[in-house]
């Protein structure tokens, strides 16, 4: 089955042959074949196909893909966000109570709530995510969220160092999460993160779980500098991660050494998390700093019933321009290829799929890109362009998705 995607008055590809930060084209059109883009062009010159969509001129661009999100918890956190508001302080410890309604919902209630959410996800236009564990923190809760987590996410992190359990030794609990819980999630997960950060995870801690991980074949992620300065950013470095997220606390020396990470073509992203920012009132990652310095920068929710409960990429990209002062190509680029480069799912590597490849949602073909061999993933805006994200915030414009070629919005 072939589906022509036509009358797209503009295209953002991020095709780097296409040139510009986001290989935009006029008048353009695309053929879906299967859960593959098989034709990019001019719409003049666009073969036939099965199937003729004709979107009247709207913007048409790569799905979200939202590299940074926690949806395996049950439980509200309505209290704790009115307390902030109220002038109360962000503390981490606002995870132990997530963790405690997680462990005693059932697995049918978790999957449930994750169906929600990535529901509400493609509903504004993700159409790739990745998600962790973190809110289980015994063998068998890490384990289950694995599970669960794997049967929507592209991608899924293991998190058992989210936060040290109530009454539990630091130490005793690391042996733990590198030693028997990290064997049981093995199977299941296609990276692993640490929260280091000061009342979590300190840095020799955080680098034993991040060894382990990497000796496993885990790709690493690192939740750094998001309360204040701090050594996530350098070891995320040092150890080659996949990315280092959150990045709100950063000098010019570790926002450089982002930057020259990607020297040699791979390096690690610098992903930048706006609704948790503003709804924690912590300062704005510097994103235009990063960019300005050759980093490569994602954009991604961080959805979660703690720090940051929106599933709103599209309100990520307006906060990024107008708050972090990225221009819209660049916030689109990082909400896009940004977050498929993040979780390697952007086809530079073979592609990603997780150790055991059970979940039914996992990407196969690169995302992020609008070119052919690509996985089919593009939505269009109920607008002209692209700069309507954050000239016409928080209206919704999504007007049509499509994930692995199949039309789902
Ligand atoms: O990314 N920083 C640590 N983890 C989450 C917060 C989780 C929570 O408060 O429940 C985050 O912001």
């Amino acid at each position: 089955m072939s589906t022509l995607v036509t009358g797209i008055g503009e295209l953002t590809t991020n095709d780097e042959a296409r040139g510009g930060t986001t290989g935009r084209m006029r008048d353009a059109a695309v053929v879906l074949e299967g859960d593959a883009i098989a034709w990019v062009g001019a719409a003049s010159d666009a073969p036939a196909a099965d199937e003729r969509v004709d979107v009247g001129g709207r913007a048409v661009l790569p799905g979200w893909v939202d590299s940074h999100t926690h949806l395996v918890f049950a439980g509200d956190r309505t209290a704790e966000f009115e307390a902030r508001m109220a002038g109360e302080p962000y503390a981490a410890g606002g995870i132990a109570t997530t963790v405690a309604a997680t462990r005693a919902a059932s697995d049918d209630a978790l999957a449930a709530n994750l169906d929600r959410l990535a529901d509400e996800l493609l509903r504004g236009g993700t159409t790739a995510f990745e998600t962790k564990t973190g809110y289980g923190l015994t063998v068998d809760d890490e384990l289950r969220s694995a599970r669960i987590a794997g049967t929507r996410a592209d991608a899924v992190t293991y998190l058992g160092a989210h936060l040290v359990p109530e009454g539990a030794d630091a130490d005793a609990y690391v042996d733990l999460v590198v030693g028997d819980m990290l064997e049981a999630v093995v199977p299941h997960v296609d990276a692993i993160d640490v929260f280091c950060e000061r009342g979590a995870f300190d840095e020799a801690q955080s680098r034993r779980v991040l060894e382990a991980g990497r000796a496993r074949g885990l790709a690493l992620r690192v939740h750094g500098n998001q309360l204040g300065p701090g050594p996530g950013v350098r070891l995320a470095v040092e150890l080659g991660a996949a990315s280092v997220d959150h990045v709100a606390f950063l000098d010019d020396d570790e926002v450089r050494m982002l930057a020259d990470t990607w020297q040699g073509g791979t390096g690690t992203v610098a992903t930048v998390l706006p609704a948790c920012d503003l709804s924690t009132r912590m300062p704005l990652a510097p994103a235009r700093r990063l960019v300005d310095a050759g980093a490569v920068v994602a954009i991604a929710t961080n959805c979660n019933p703690g720090t940051s409960y929106t599933t709103s990429m599209a309100f990520c990209v307006a906060t990024a321009v107008l708050q972090m002062g990225l221009t819209v190509e660049e916030a689109v680029r990082a909400a896009t290829l940004g977050g498929a480069v993040a979780l390697g799912l952007d086809g530079a590597k073979p592609a990603g799929g997780g150790p055991d490849a059970s979940g039914a949602g996992r990407a196969r073909l690169p995302v992020g890109r609008i070119r052919p061999g690509a996985r089919a993933d593009l939505q269009v805006l109920d607008a002209p362009s692209i700069t309507h994200l954050a000239y016409r915030p928080g209206v919704p414009l999504t007007s049509a998705v499509w994930r692995a070629g199949a039309r789902v919005v």
